[in-house]
């Protein structure tokens, strides 16, 4: 099925945020039925522009005849690769496919790469656009929930090493965001709840009154309609207002990783499958990160972290490394797991804690002992 698209905005007028980076600032249009507008805009921003679409087959089957259809109504001509979904498509060879065929369909310095999808062609269409030509602009159509609120926003493109992910990449900003919320209907739900979990992140690591309104409203979030165009604007102002103050992630920026540090560990160990998708693994981790914070450090009230895991859990995600389907991770498999993750310095670990609900802050002399008792008590709860 082709979900529909309007080429005039819908009844609402679609919500601007705008990331403000300098020469490099560009806009996030987000609301239902924005992408209908996407050749129009296109055609505005880049009069004459050639476009070249990156997209999966899931994303083809549903989305892409009705953005060549915009993109064709406006008059922006088009070529398309399509890759196989999933994680597997972050490596060389897809890499070298997608970079060989945007060469291939004499896409030249003024054209574009359009990345639509979710995170992974967003980062290998990103990451190809960053070197094609020494450097191409893009779009980001994204089309997942993470890659509306997260992932098509700031600039971090990549694929995966066999050393582990996203280690070969740069950053390169897309010079428009169309995030048009009616795409998400299509969007499996275990892929919807994955991305909540980093849309409820933003109001954990520093708006308590978002995470109060999530709290009211995820149902609504869920189904559709304002409350979700509402959530997504306010996730995206949130990275906006993170990446203006520190692109290059030397220091605010950092915060974004709140639950990454445990999350990545337990991804990793789950051997990035369908076992654990990214934002189910961050649902745990941010779960256990409060869980730290409130217990052996005690930063932070513990009815605050009871309060983030009840509502994890409503929404529908694992907030407990026992929700994981088995065999679980051994204590020094998680470990060595987090002692590779790249957030460490001077035998240091660097994470992300909290003294509350929107108070996240970035503490980099933990005490990897003391991670050690945290998870090795919470391995052994039943
Ligand atoms: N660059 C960043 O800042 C950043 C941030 C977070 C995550 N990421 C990366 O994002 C990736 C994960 O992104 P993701 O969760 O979007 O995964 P994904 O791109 O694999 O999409 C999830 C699944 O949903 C399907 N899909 C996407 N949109 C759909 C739609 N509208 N209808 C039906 N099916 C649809 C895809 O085909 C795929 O099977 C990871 O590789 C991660 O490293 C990057
Ligand atoms: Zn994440």
């Amino acid at each position: 099925m082709t979900a529909p698209l309007r080429s005039a905005p819908a009844a609402n007028e679609p919500e601007l945020v705008k990331v403000d980076l300098g020469a490099r600032s560009y806009d996030i249009v987000i609301g239902r039925g924005v992408a209908g507008s996407l050749g129009e805009r296109i055609a505005a921003l880049r009069p004459g522009a050639k476009t070249f679409i990156v997209t999966d087959e899931n994303v083809a089957r549903e989305i892409l005849p009705a953005i060549t259809q915009s993109l064709g109504r406006a008059g922006v001509k088009t070529d398309s690769i399509v890759v196989p979904p999933g994680e597997s498509s972050k490596s060389f060879p897809v890499f070298e496919m997608v970079c060989e065929a945007v060469v291939g369909a004499r896409i030249e310095r003024g054209d574009l790469v359009v990345a639509l999808g979710g995170g992974v062609i967003g980062d290998l269409a990103g990451f190809a656009a960053a070197v094609v030509r020494r450097g191409l602009d893009y779009v980001q159509v994204p089309t997942s929930l993470l890659a509306q609120v997260d992932s098509s926003v700031g600039g971090k493109t990549a694929i995966d090493s066999a050393h582990g992910k996203n280690l070969i990449g740069a950053f390169h900003q897309p010079i428009l965001v169309v995030a048009d919320t009616a795409l998400l209907d299509t969007l499996p739900i275990r892929e919807f709840r994955a991305g909540y979990a980093e849309m409820a992140k933003y109001g954990l690591l520093g708006d308590a009154a978002f995470f109060d309104w999530l709290e009211a409203n995820w149902k609504e979030v869920f189904s559709g309609g304002p409350a979700r165009d509402h959530a997504i604007a306010v996730s995206c102002r949130a990275k906006a207002a993170i990446v203006a103050r520190d692109e290059r992630e030397t220091g605010d920026r950092q915060l974004l990783n709140l639950g990454h540090t445990f999350g990545h560990a337990l991804e990793a160990a789950c051997g990035y499958s369908d076992r654990l998708l990214h934002g189910e693994a961050i649902a745990i981790g941010m779960a256990l990160a409060f869980e730290f914070s409130a217990g052996r450090q005690g930063l932070c009230p513990k009815a605050e972290a009871a309060r983030v895991v009840r509502h994890l859990a409503a929404a529908g995600l694992p907030t407990r490394i026992q929700d994981i389907s088995p065999p679980l991770p051994s204590i020094d498999e998680l470990m060595e797991l987090i002692a590779q993750d790249k957030k460490i310095k001077r035998g240091r670990l660097t994470f992300i804690l909290v003294r509350g609900i929107g108070d996240a802050f970035i503490e980099t002399g933990v005490d990897a002992a003391e991670v050690r008792a945290f998870l090795s008590e919470k391995l052994a709860e039943r």
